[in-house]
């Protein structure tokens, strides 16, 4: 049912705003369903993903006028204190993406411009829990509306940073230059990951075979209860990478130990992946 690979889908994926009114063939939202079991957060944290339609009870302004022609989402809830929740959310709502992608489904995650309070009653929200985004799913329109191309103009959706300006090795004074296929096709999927805004807040150090991942933090973007959107981010950011590693048969694990580098003040340390020995 899944059409090409990870790798594949990483390139494929697009954030679609206008969808037609065809439905989603049953078998493939069974398909999506099926994947939840599948999907391993990093650092274990439980999400609790489910499909939401809105047909009758559709609600104007649900996305804020973003989204066109969709009536389901994927939505997921989170706790709002529990250590790497924010990281978690995003790996999980990133591994249905790409398979949505492999399925051939449209979609586009949303983390500013939907109504939480639409989606707290479906997902049953408990007073700890949160939901940081949701994701519109459907068939997309062949052709971009020209609010969706003002969109992606303003979120200049289609460049991202130079790979100098993103990638590093040994210090952050020293652009990563050269390195493994592998590497360097793992460290070009995350540019290709979306991101709020498009703002590409991950920058990574390479130490021989550990990769650590740093936030830099955009203005704008900062801790929020509800949803810290760029920490999002960089869980996509590490299942683009994790992913894209298994497809060269290269394991690692995700850990937390802060690396004793000198770091620009604005970047905050998050999480390494270490090559398994
Ligand atoms: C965590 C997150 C939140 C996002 N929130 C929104 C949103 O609220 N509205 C929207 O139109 N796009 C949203 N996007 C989509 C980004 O704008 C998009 O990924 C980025 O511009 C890159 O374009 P691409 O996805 O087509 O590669 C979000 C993306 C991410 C990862």
């Amino acid at each position: 049912m899944l059409n090409q690979g990870p790798l594949q889908w990483m390139e494929r994926r697009k954030s679609w705003r206008d969808y037609t009114s065809e439905l989603i063939a049953p078998k493939k939202l069974e398909f999506l369903q099926k994947t939840f079991q599948e999907i391993k957060p990093p650092f274990g944290n439980q999400i609790g993903l489910e499909i939401v339609n809105f047909k009758g009870d559709i609600k104007p302004f649900l996305t804020y006028g973003f989204i066109k022609g969709a009536n389901t989402f994927i939505a997921g809830k989170v706790s709002t204190s529990s250590p790497m929740n924010w990281e978690d959310y995003g790996w999980a709502m990133e591994h249905l993406i790409l398979v949505a992608t492999g399925l051939e489904i449209d979609t586009c995650w949303l983390g500013g411009t939907f109504r939480r309070t639409c989606f707290s009653k479906k997902l049953e929200l408990k007073k700890d829990e949160t939901i940081p985004a949701v994701v519109a799913i459907g068939c997309g329109k062949q052709q971009r509306s020209f609010r969706d191309q003002v969109i992606r103009t303003i979120a200049a959706s289609h460049t991202r940073k130079l790979w100098a300006t993103l990638f590093f090795e040994n210090d952050f004074s020293t652009p990563l230059i050269q390195t493994t296929e592998e590497y360097s096709t793992a460290l070009n999927m995350i540019r290709l990951a979306p991101s709020a805004a498009n703002r590409q807040p991950w920058r990574i150090l390479k130490q021989k075979d550990t990769f650590h991942f740093y936030l830099k933090r955009s203005a704008g973007y900062d801790q929020h209860k509800k949803a810290d959107l760029q920490r999002v981010d960089m869980g996509i950011a590490f299942l683009h990478f994790d992913w894209a590693l298994r497809e060269f048969k290269t394991e690692g694990k995700w850990i937390q130990e802060t690396p004793d580098v000198t770091k620009p003040m604005d970047m905050e340390y998050i999480a390494s992946w270490k090559k398994n020995s």
